[in-house]
């Protein structure tokens, strides 16, 4: 054997996938022939208690390897375990049930192997594409998760689970804390990938057993999603969060406001009630996303210091208004500037001071 061949590990998560796996043994032994890589391959089984670990040891090769967990059952965490086990040159991720054309992992090491940090098994590039009978719904759900992906990753298919990479890129990552499906958003973080290079696949469908990919592994995408943009994004990712929080309150207030005169008066009271409902609102929800790293902290003392800070923002906001009235021929100008200047200020107090944490970092999930 030549000693200077790179060594390859196929990482394959598994869950109940007896039948495809010897398929998938097959299609991997084609490759492995064919292209003269030193391929192995390590299946991550999340001990399905279906006869695939009998299956893998009848098949009695010394290249295939089952991994039995029996904790966190995961997708991601099952990979990221698969990736901890090997000690070779190169490792592939990609599913049991054939979705991924085990041909392509060549060209894909060779990517590797010339400088990327990364290369992807891609459905939407010139060349790629995914079997017919993909619903509409299906293929909606996919575009909104890949426009949640895009502040992380440019990349044509961020949803891929065939990739390649090699392991000196992922033993300089850290921080790993993913939640679900998408393992390779979270590698393409937490090890900095910048070189990322598609290669197009045929996506097929499975032919034995069913999806995993429930609508709760979907909540734990977005999940996901948001733990990676605090974590590339730090300080700014909790403002673009305080805003959207900021503009939900917007329309509690003039919603409650609305109401409120139709039913109660007087005038003066509804507009109190919908200040102080659409406070209440913005407060609870700062707290448990915008800065959600407090959360640990006493209720009452940061509620008492929200409701400070932005009677506070509202004062700046009048004075900075006021400041500029003569400078603008359209009043509007230095309203606007008020409320953003009293939004800076209402953000940096509830950052910095309300929910102030020394360290802020992911919240991490334990392994076992
Ligand atoms: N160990 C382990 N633990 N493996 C799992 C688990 C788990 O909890 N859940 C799923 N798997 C394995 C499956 O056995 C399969 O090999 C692979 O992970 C993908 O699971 P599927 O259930 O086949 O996923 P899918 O077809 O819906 O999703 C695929 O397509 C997506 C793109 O649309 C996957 O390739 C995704 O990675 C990909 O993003
Ligand atoms: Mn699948």
């Amino acid at each position: 054997m030549n000693p200077t061949r790179t060594s390859v590990t196929v990482v394959v998560p598994t869950y109940r996938e007896v039948e495809n796996i010897p398929l998938l043994v097959e299609r991997v032994r084609g490759v492995r022939e064919q292209s003269g890589l030193d391929l192995n391959l390590l299946l991550m089984d999340d001990d399905s208690r279906d006869g695939s670990a009998e299956a893998v040891q009848a098949l009695g090769l010394p290249w295939v390897q089952m991994v039995t967990r029996t904790a966190n059952r995961s997708l991601s965490w099952a990979v990221l375990d698969g990736l901890k086990h090997t000690k070779r040159d190169v490792f592939v991720v990609m599913d049991a049930d054939l979705s991924h054309p085990p041909e392509k992992i060549p060209e894909m090491v060779a990517l590797v192997e010339g400088g990327a940090d990364v290369a992807i098994g891609s459905r939407f590039v010139e060349g790629g594409s995914t079997a017919d009978d993909w619903g509409f719904l299906r293929w909606l759900n996919s575009r909104v998760a890949t426009l949640f992906a895009m502040p992380l990753a440019r990349l044509s298919d961020p949803m891929s689970g065939f990739f390649a990479m090699r392991r000196s890129t992922f033993e300089a990552g850290r921080d790993f804390n993913p939640v679900g499906y998408k393992i390779l958003l979270e590698l393409i973080i937490k090890c900095r990938c910048v070189r990322a290079v598609d290669v197009p696949i045929h996506f097929d469908n499975r032919r034995f057993g069913k999806s995993k990919l429930s609508f709760k592994e979907q909540l734990k995408y977005l999940q996901h999603c948001r733990r990676l943009y605090i974590y590339k994004y730090g300080t700014w990712s909790h403002l673009v969060q305080f805003l959207v929080v900021g503009l939900s309150g917007l329309a509690v207030n003039l919603t409650a406001l609305t109401l409120l005169l139709r039913v109660l008066g007087p005038q003066k009271l509804d507009v109190a009630l919908a200040i102080a409902l659409s406070m209440v609102w913005n407060f609870v929800l700062n707290r448990r996303f915008s800065f959600s790293y407090a959360r640990g902290q006493a209720v009452v003392r940061q509620f008492i210091g929200f409701v400070a800070a932005c009677s506070v923002g509202a004062v700046v906001n009048y004075f900075v208004t006021l400041g500029l009235w003569g400078a603008f021929e359209h009043k509007q100008v230095p309203a606007l500037i008020g409320v953003l200047v009293g939004t800076g200020f209402n953000f940096a107090a509830s950052r910095f001071v309300i929910f102030r944490s020394k360290h802020v970092r992911p919240e991490t999930q334990a392994i076992g």
